[in-house]
């Protein structure tokens, strides 16, 4: 899909369908909403007044559509819900463009035209509303095409399937605005609308693809091929050379070659500071020899979300090309299978900062590929501040449900920053603690560590509690458990079934300082 901005009038616009908009409870329609009803002759504003008792009423994501009878050169006109005026946010804002672009797939249309939702006078500035619409818009227009085959390879048969394709998905949203003063901003917040969901688009599609595609050696081959960014990468026997014993033992028990990818963006100018990006990246998680029921483990392709939200982003941060932060990303990434070779419970290994863990349950393998790739991290950059992203816990689900992610560490300010960054994103984080006395959870009776101890209490913190013991006292460090929302069930909004894309806005949002 193109999104575009024109200036002019929306009644006189020759699309599919107009999007206009409505707050909860209004009859008399204002502004462009407003032009559209003059247009229509006022039936618009008499059928809101028919339908505000019993039908639409202007919910968030409500919305209604009226054919325009040869009035106006569209002949439908769709009206979306942007809810209660005084509860107007980043996030309603975004779920309404969503909802709008959700009724003109419904509809089957290719082209429509819509006035900028929110901005201006008590709501949004000009450029963020821009960029909010083009979020909810292109994440909403989203399908997962790439492994769809071609049953009939007939010309014809071929033709149809493509037209099929083509109508599930809008193919252009022009947005037409009156003040030709503000199509500079809107063009803006478009540039960055398209790169956040882009970027978010990505991790989708790579979550998405299956296991036997998006191998550690995919992701591997797709972070060296991003334009404008350094890319060193320490692959096989080497992890375990450099002493990488915990990375080491999760990928023996497979076939694909472990890789440890370092991903850096330098800006032009000179850094203001620097920050690190963590992310797991097990392809596919078997549990190892502790082995997973199968109905768990169908899902476990999406392991290396956290691995798709750092490399995307890094991705968007190359093409946007104006951040003057220094980033780096560090992704450890293999696969945790069951085999000869594989890891034994009751198998002790040494991690990179010499630790020794006892490791009693080899499907708690995120926290050790992690604790390799974090003190790898310290070692190599001195960074203001590391955030990892890991489907860490299935407990983080148990305790947050599968919207909201976990987020605890070593710096409160960060943790309040990030948390403020997902509300307007429109991704939820949540505290979790890591309270000194859940050190206990750690304790092994022959190593150093235990990597799963702590049975059926507060499981994401004990996740926490061992990644922090790889952490230097004075390094500030989040970790955010994505476990639950990178993988939906179910669609609504922009949020489509399977791979969310989840964490590349809130970095996106938390790095840039965008509101
Ligand atoms: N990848 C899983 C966590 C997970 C579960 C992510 C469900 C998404 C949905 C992780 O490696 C795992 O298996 N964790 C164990 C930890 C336990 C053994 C301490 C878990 O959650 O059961
Ligand atoms: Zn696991
Ligand atoms: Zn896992």
């Amino acid at each position: 899909m193109k999104i575009t901005v024109k200036q002019g009038d929306i009644a006189a616009a020759k699309v599919d369908a107009l999007i206009i908009n409505l707050f909860q409870g209004v009859t008399q329609p204002a502004g462009g909403t407003g032009a559209v009803d003059k247009a229509l002759d006022g039936i618009l504003s008499q059928e809101l007044k028919r339908t505000i008792k019993s039908g639409f009423k202007g919910k968030l994501g409500e919305t209604l559509v009226l054919p325009t009878y040869g009035r106006i050169a569209s002949p439908y006109v769709i009206i979306v819900g942007l809810g209660k005026s005084e509860k107007m946010t980043a996030a309603t804002l975004r779920q309404a463009s969503a909802a709008a672009v959700r009724a003109c797939l419904k509809l089957k249309i290719q082209t429509v035209a819509t006035i900028l939702h929110g901005a201006g006078i008590g709501g949004h500035p000009v450029q963020s509303a821009a960029r909010i619409l083009a979020e909810g818009s292109y994440l909403a227009n989203y399908q997962f095409q790439l492994r769809k085959g071609k049953k009939n390879t007939s010309k014809k048969a071929t033709d149809e399937a493509e037209e099929q394709d083509k109508s599930k998905t809008l193919e252009s949203l022009i947005i037409i605005e009156l003040d030709k003063n503000r199509i500079g901003q809107i063009e803006l917040g478009l540039e960055q609308g398209k790169a956040v969901a882009e970027g978010t688009i990505i991790a989708r599609d790579w979550v998405n693809d299956s296991p036997n595609y998006v191998t550690p050696t995919f992701l591997k081959l797709s972070a060296e091929q991003i334009p404008g960014l350094k890319c060193e990468v320490m692959s096989g026997d080497a992890i375990a050379k450099a002493g990488m014993g915990a990375f080491a033992a999760v990928a023996m028990g497979s076939v694909e070659k472990p890789h440890l990818i370092h991903l850096s963006y330098v800006p032009k100018k000179k850094a203001v500071k620097t920050i690190t990006l963590v992310g797991k990246g097990i392809t596919f998680d078997s549990g190892g020899l502790s082995l997973k029921p199968s109905g768990s483990m169908e899902t476990m392709k999406m392991d290396m979300a956290g691995a798709a939200a750092v490399i995307a982003t890094m991705k968007t941060l190359a093409t946007l090309n104006d951040l003057p932060i220094e980033v780096h990303a560090f992704v450890p990434t293999c696969e945790n299978m069951p085999s000869g070779h594989a890891t034994r419970p009751g198998d002790v290994v040494t991690a990179l900062n010499g630790k020794t863990i006892e490791i009693n349950n080899t499907d708690a393998e995120g926290r050790l590929i992690l604790a390799d790739a974090l003190v790898y991290a310290q070692q190599k950059v001195k960074s203001d501040l590391i955030i990892d992203l890991a489907t860490l816990t299935g407990a983080c689900i148990v305790a947050l449900g599968k919207l909201v992610a976990g987020a605890m560490g070593t710096d409160e300010t960060a943790l309040v920053d990030i948390k403020k960054a997902g509300e307007i994103a429109g991704e939820k984080f949540w505290p979790l603690p890591l309270f000194e006395e859940y050190e206990s959870f750690l304790k092994s009776d022959i190593a150093d560590l235990i990597n799963s101890g702590a049975k059926g209490e507060a499981g994401s913190s004990a996740g926490g509690m061992f990644l922090k013991e790889f952490i230097e006292p004075k390094q500030n460090w989040i970790h955010l458990d994505i476990a639950g929302p990178a993988w939906s069930s179910s669609e609504k909004y922009e949020i489509p079934k399977g791979g969310t894309g989840f964490g590349v806005r809130t970095l996106l949002y938390y790095l840039y300082g965008w509101s």
